[in-house]
């Protein structure tokens, strides 16, 4: 087939909303996507290895807390979306999009193991015309050189080939294709985020060649308010990394600062405040106890690593990384400080963490900093309990086993504990209630900020 027929025909499929879509990995990022497609009347099937989810998906329930069952349900019953754990159905589909895991491994370089898996899986049933389009985050490079030689082991062509383009198009004679399509496009999800919906938020795209990125934007079209071309899928993929780099460090930069004004007694979420009345030129980040969830932790690790191909260090990458990654501990030694200006030692004290979730109103733990902090308690000999209404028990991470049950919040429980650590401030806690009956209250986010009575019991760190 030709590659201009080849994205011809594709684009008339998706105008006549007929082309058969298909997300693989349906976890924070992949189910909201295929929901999406699904909404705006495209039969589309959602891939996935577990087969729990899958089952669940199926009757119409959900597994992720701001995704609501009867969404799902809705787009089941009327058959436009079908979950499925059969790979030998992704040739029904005419265009892929992975959305698998891009953790590290435990040397703390990337593992693409999901992708690869995945990329096997689509090559062993690729037929031509087919567009492939890669989400997950990764370093520069990926789609070019891991995902496309896998998919040309099928026997299809997909010539890599540059193209210029303006963000909107390109030059025809630049829509160089070949027997399939190949694009990458970052995706952008902010679990939990109630003022961007997934289609509201605008999609980067980038070809293998421009044949590729023009079926790609064709297809993000039909349900994304606004779609950006770039010139290459290695564009789009350093594109996310620079989002996610420019959070790491920004929030690394209040980290450090916040360490600083601690010692020089000045309140460090006032001094935000007043710098965010700038309306130019500052964009606002706070502090924490480290940093969470599956993308800032470890994004940038995966050009760090890519950075080394070219003997380059990425020192701000680096020093993110180190400052981030120490705040659990300095949350420990500040609990340590308070408890001996009572007399008190961390060893055998009583400790109720507030928040496992990474930040505020999810349900996702994923690299949260209150895992370390419990682990550093434990430790140092501390008794580590914790309470988050996201997480009736707490499960079993790859690093982590705690066997711990969410204890209830009351007055009583509150009084029983030496210490309330807050770790993460999810607005259902009742600030108020928690300081006026603990004995005392670290706050690692300033989420007692309202609160006026007994504010002696409060340490921020
Ligand atoms: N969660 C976010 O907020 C977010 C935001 C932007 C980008 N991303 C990126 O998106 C990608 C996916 O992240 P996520 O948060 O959705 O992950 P997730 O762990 O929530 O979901 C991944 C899903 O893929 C499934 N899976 C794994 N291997 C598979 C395979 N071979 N075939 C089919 N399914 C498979 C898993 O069972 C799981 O359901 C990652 O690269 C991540 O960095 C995530």
């Amino acid at each position: 087939m030709g590659a201009i027929n080849t994205l011809a025909e594709l684009q008339t499929k998706v105008n006549e909303k007929t082309v058969r879509v298909g997300v693989v990995g349906l976890g924070y990022v992949g189910l909201p996507l295929a929901l999406g497609f699904a909404r705006k009347g495209f039969r589309t099937t959602g891939f996935d290895i577990d087969p729990a989810k899958v089952e669940k998906l199926r009757r119409g329930e959900t597994y992720i807390g701001h995704i609501a069952g009867a969404l799902i349900a809705e787009e089941v019953e009327k058959a436009r979306f079908q979950p499925s754990a059969d790979y030998a159905r992704l040739g029904e589909m005419d265009a892929i999009i992975i959305c698998v895991p891009t953790p590290l491994n435990e040397h703390r370089d990337p593992d693409l193991s999901y992708i690869r898996n995945t990329a096997e899986a689509i090559s062993a049933h690729l037929r031509p015309g087919q567009l492939i389009v890669l989400e997950s985050t990764t370093y520069p490079g990926t789609t070019d050189e891991v995902v496309l030689p896998i998919l040309e082991r099928s026997g299809l062509r997909c010539p890599l080939s540059s193209y210029a383009t303006d963000g909107r198009t390109l030059e025809f004679s630049e829509a160089v294709g070949g027997d399939f399509l190949l694009a990458f496009s970052p995706e952008r999800e902010d679990p939990g985020n109630k003022q961007f919906q997934t289609h509201q938020i605008p999609k980067v795209i980038g070809g293998v060649n421009g044949a590729s990125a023009l079926a790609a934007r064709a297809l993000y079209d039909q349900v994304f308010e606004r779609t950006l071309l770039v010139s290459s899928a290695r564009a789009a993929e350093m594109t996310k990394l620079l989002e996610n780099i420019y959070r790491c460090v920004n929030i690394a930069l209040v980290n450090e600062l916040k360490l600083l004004c601690l010692r020089m007694g000045i309140d460090i979420w006032e001094v935000i405040e007043a710098a965010k009345t700038k309306p130019f030129g500052f964009t606002a980040f706070y502090p924490g106890p480290g940093l969470g969830g599956h993308c800032i932790p470890i994004d940038p690790f995966y050009l760090t690593w890519k950075a080394r191909e070219y003997e380059f260090p990425t020192r701000f990458i680096e020093l993110a990384g180190e400052i981030n990654s120490a705040m659990p501990e300095h949350v420990v030694a500040s609990l340590a400080d308070a408890l001996n200006r009572r007399k008190q030692c961390l060893q055998e004290a009583r400790i109720l963490l507030l928040g496992v979730a990474y930040k505020k109103d999810i349900d996702d733990l994923r690299e949260s900093p209150s895992l370390r902090i419990m682990e550093l308690l434990r430790l140092r000999g501390a008794r580590v309990d914790y309470h988050d209404p996201y997480f009736p028990r707490l499960p079993k991470t790859r690093r982590y086993d705690f066997g711990l049950a969410s204890v209830e919040l009351t007055a009583q429980t509150l009084a029983q504990f030496d210490a309330i650590v807050i770790a993460t401030d999810h607005s259902s806690y009742d600030y108020g209630f928690i300081v006026r009956h603990a004995r005392l209250v670290l706050d690692t986010r300033n989420a007692t900020r309202r609160v006026t009575e007994f504010r002696e019991k409060i340490v921020r760190c």
